[in-house]
């Protein structure tokens, strides 16, 4: 949530910031500005709206001409997207650019007021640039050491002090935020895309640490003003695998990335045809000792739990429950010492995961992190964590980062059968190569494309849909129907397809189209039931079934079909039309793909 870049170095600031907010732009688009260090001042040019809007400000107020400064993309908290709201926030001595949220800031701006500072914006972040001002004893490091004395809440900050017209200085607690190291050039930002062009070379901040960014030098102190010796860290993401390579979005470029994403997630943790996770640093006994298991995430992280869930109980009987994160933070949840607590982020930022594997952690329950983004905090903080290898993904509906997230949780499944001997070795081998199949099919799912995109005509005018499955299909419609009320903004309810009946039933008519997912084999006559019952009602039918499954199709006005895999393996065939169809019915509905609206791809705020 909100994007932050900072540059130092020989080139024009205002250029590279501009093309670095480009490339953050998916942690917010409410509004966007940059400050740059200009014959000894601070100027700032910020605007409401998308990036587009900043650098047309820019280009008429003219480029300021300098090579240092920092720049935002905003997600809105505090305020509503305006100009005065956008960052940098600034006094004459200093202005900031803020990740998180500053939660006492109204005690900040009563104590400040009393010292006759005034305020002229909605937000939280005005009261640290005021704070930053007032505490400045010319000491920039002295000066952050105070504030992070005062200030309660999230934060990633990039600072520039007039007096040091040199310098970055920065700072993180619970937001992310690092340095990367280039050639005779630095640079902060919230993550590595946005800098990718220019080095891959980084270092991560640890909580409260202070970062002096100059152009050919870094140094980090702790809060005690303590200098830190800081690894650095190679990205193995290159700038291609960041830009849209020839789709005209992220979304279709992430979708059609995904046959390549399983295969690397899957391949590098198969040893003798199962399942292992050695090279991720985890001791081939660990699984062993746990006897229940807690997935907790967000969002499209948690319906990749629950197929977790459905498998892991499968196969290897052990109870599992699933649990977002922002609800399993406050309700106390009862855990037990042989519990796992296993938390799935793409980000490994997302505020209310990050919290739920704090609060397991702080009752001593061992952590298990499945993360795309390296080096990011959950995957620092949990004891072992599993890395998916979908590659950075840009577009704010998850894809690519949702199968592999899948394809980890079969992984585990088949594995954990393995160890606690619920299956035997010819099993565990047998089942490792139907995922590996399902995986390679997931080839032939795109070709889906076009009749997707034929269904998707069916759903631009529609107010409100269902999706309805039993089993994993219930699962894949809880994730077919975010999918598409995320990016098209059609409401969209999924229902267990069996439950309909005991109220929702009543909301069909022949205006609410249905999508009906009946890929399990053992569920199919309770399923077919289902979709009668609505079908009687009106509603029309797109059923996506299984190819070679006696279907009933009387009952359903268009079909669509996978492959012949076992029933537990559907959910990484199914995932890629119900994406398809949200894609194409957001594309017919001229919305925004790729940056839908209120939302941002990294959710480092509860
Ligand atoms: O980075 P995370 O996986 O922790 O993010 C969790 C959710 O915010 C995320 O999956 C969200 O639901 C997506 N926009 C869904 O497409």
């Amino acid at each position: 949530m909100c994007g932050i870049i900072g540059y130092i170095g020989y080139q024009n600031a205002a250029d590279i910031l501009l093309a670095g907010l480009s490339n953050l732009e998916y942690r917010g688009y409410d509004s966007a500005g940059i400050s740059v260090m200009t014959n000894g001042c601070i100027q700032t040019i910020k605007s409401k709206g998308r990036l587009k809007c900043l650098a047309d400000k820019i280009e008429s107020y003219g480029k300021p001409q300098g090579a240092c400064g920092i720049g935002h993309t905003r997600w809105a908290t505090h305020g509503e997207p305006s100009d005065i709201n956008s960052h940098p926030h600034y006094t004459d001595n200093v202005s900031i650019v803020h990740n998180g949220i500053i939660e006492n800031y109204l005690e900040l701006r009563k104590e400040l007021s009393e010292k006759g500072y005034t305020f002229t914006t909605q937000t939280d972040t005005e009261s640290v640039a005021k704070l930053l001002d007032c505490l400045y004893n010319g000491d920039p490091v002295q000066t952050l050491a105070s504030a992070i004395q005062k200030i309660d809440g999230s934060y990633a900050l990039g600072v520039l002090f007039k007096d040091h017209p040199d310098t970055i200085y920065a700072i993180r607690k619970d937001s992310p935020l690092l340095i990367a190291l280039g050639e005779n050039e630095n640079f902060i930002a919230s993550d590595m895309p946005a800098v990718l062009q220019y080095t891959k070379r980084y270092i991560l901040l640890e909580q409260n640490e202070i970062a002096v960014v100059k152009q050919s030098s870094v140094s980090v102190f702790t809060s005690e003003g303590v200098p830190v010796i800081k690894e650095v860290h190679t990205a193995n993401w290159d700038i291609s695998k960041a830009q849209k390579d020839g789709f005209d979005t992220f979304m279709l470029k992430e979708i059609f990335e995904q046959p390549r994403a399983l295969h690397d997630t899957i391949s590098p943790r198969i040893k003798t045809g199962i399942p292992t996770f050695e090279n991720d640093g985890i001791p081939a006994d660990y699984f062993s000792k746990f006897n229940r298991i807690k997935i907790v995430a967000c969002g499209t992280a948690m319906h990749a739990g629950m197929i977790g869930k459905n498998i892991i109980e499968q196969l290897a009987r052990i109870p599992v429950e699933v649990d977002l994160a922002s609800e399993f933070r406050y309700r106390n949840p009862i855990l037990y010492p042989d519990d796992l607590v296993i938390v799935i982020s793409q980000s490994g930022e997302t505020a209310d995961s990050l919290a739920a594997l704090r609060l397991a952690k702080s009752q001593g329950i061992a952590t298990l992190g499945v993360v795309n983004v390296t080096g990011s905090s959950i995957s620092r903080e949990t004891d072992h964590c599993i890395y998916t290898y979908a590659g950075p993904e840009i577009a704010v509906a998850s894809t690519k980062a949702y199968s592999v997230q899948m394809a980890v949780m079969y992984l585990l499944a088949i594995h954990l059968a393995f160890i606690k001997q619920t299956v035997t070795a010819v099993q565990a081998k047998n089942l490792t190569s139907s995922l590996v199949t399902a995986a390679q099919l997931t080839r032939q799912m795109l070709t889906l494309d076009e009749a997707m995109e034929e269904r998707a005509k069916d759903y631009v005018n529609a107010h409100s849909l269902f999706f309805i499955g039993r089993g994993l299909d219930y699962c894949m419609s809880l994730e077919g129907s975010l999918k598409l009320k995320e990016i098209s903004y059609i409401h969209c309810e999924a229902y267990a397809a069996g439950e309909l009946k005991h109220g929702t039933i009543s909301l069909i008519t022949e205006l609410t189209p249905v999508v009906a997912l009946a890929t399990q084999e053992a569920l199919i006559a309770k399923m077919i039931s289902n979709i009668k019952e609505v079908h009687a009602r009106g509603g029309s039918v797109f059923m996506l079934a299984k190819d070679g499954m006696p279907v009933d199709t009387s009952c359903c006005d268009h079909v669509a079909t996978i492959p012949p895999v076992e029933d537990l393996f559907t959910p990484i065939l199914t995932v890629i039309p119900l994406q398809l169809l949200a894609y194409h019915t957001s594309l017919l509905k001229g919305c925004d793909v790729d940056k839908p609206r209120n939302l941002a791809k990294s959710v480092t705020v509860e």
